[in-house]
C-alpha cells in the first residue's frame, strides 16, 4: 500500500484528531529515521499507521485479540486499551497486506515499549511521543535530545520514563514491557558511558 492510500484511509475511518496525530507521528518518524540513518519511507509509513488499532473500541480489541490467537497478558485484559498496538499490527498484516516485519514490530511495540527493539522502533515510539500536536511539560526537552543533541537513547530513556509515571499517576497497571524497555536503555547507556571513560584513560 502507498503511503497516500493510507492516508486517505485514514481519514476516511478516523476522527480529525485522530488523523491529526498519525500525520504528525509519519512526519516526526521521517525526520528522526533521515537524522539517524536509516529507512525513512518504513519509518513514516509504520509512524503513519501505528494506531491503526485505535480505530476499535476496548471491547472489540479484546474480541480481535481473542479470535485471532494475539497474546493477551494478564496486565493487557484490565487495560484492554493497550491492545491497539499488537492487535493494530494483526489488522495491518492481515486486513491490508504489510507484510514487513520491522515495520509490523514497530507498530506492535509502539504503546509498551520492549526490552529489544530495533532502530525503526526505537523511532516510532518516539516519534508517537514528541510529535507536533503533543504539548505536554517536557515534551520540549524530549525534542531537543532526540534533534538537536542526537541522544536518542536519553530522549527514550525520558520518554519511557514519562510515560510509567503517567500511568502510576492514573492508577493504572504498568506493562512490564515498558520496565524491560526502561532497563534495557539504562544498562546500553551505562555501557556507553563506560567505554568513554576507558577511551579517556
Ligand atoms: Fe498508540
Ligand atoms: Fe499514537
Amino acid at each position: 500500500m502507498q503511503r497516500e492510500t493510507a492516508r486517505e484511509l485514514l481519514q476516511a475511518k478516523g476522527s480529525t484528531r485522530f488523523y491529526r496525530h498519525g500525520r504528525g507521528v509519519e512526519r516526526t518518524a521521517f525526520l528522526l529515521a533521515k537524522k539517524y540513518g536509516i529507512d525513512a519511507e518504513k519509518a513514516a509509513f509504520a509512524g503513519l499507521m501505528h494506531d491503526y488499532g485505535k480505530l476499535y473500541n476496548e471491547e472489540e480489541l479484546l474480541r480481535l485479540a481473542r479470535k485471532h490467537g494475539i497474546p493477551v497478558n494478564p496486565v493487557m485484559v484490565q487495560e484492554p486499551a493497550l491492545l491497539h498496538a499488537p492487535v493494530g499490527a494483526w489488522l495491518l498484516e492481515h486486513e491490508l497486506g504489510l507484510q514487513d516485519r520491522e515495520m509490523l514490530d514497530a507498530v506492535r511495540h509502539h504503546t509498551t515499549g520492549a526490552a529489544e527493539m530495533s532502530m525503526l522502533s526505537r523511532i516510532v515510539y518516539l516519534a508517537d511521543f514528541i510529535e507536533p500536536g503533543r504539548r505536554f511539560k517536557g515534551v520540549k526537552e524530549v525534542r531537543e535530545l532526540a534533534f538537536s543533541r542526537k541522544q536518542l537513547e536519553k530522549a527514550l530513556l525520558t520518554a519511557v520514563e514519562m510515560t510509567i509515571h503517567n500511568v502510576m499517576q492514573k492508577g493504572k497497571l504498568l506493562h512490564e514491557a515498558s520496565i524491560d524497555f526502561r532497563n534495557s536503555l539504562i544498562l546500553s547507556l551505562r555501557e556507553k558511558e563506560l567505554e568513554g571513560s576507558h577511551g579517556e584513560g
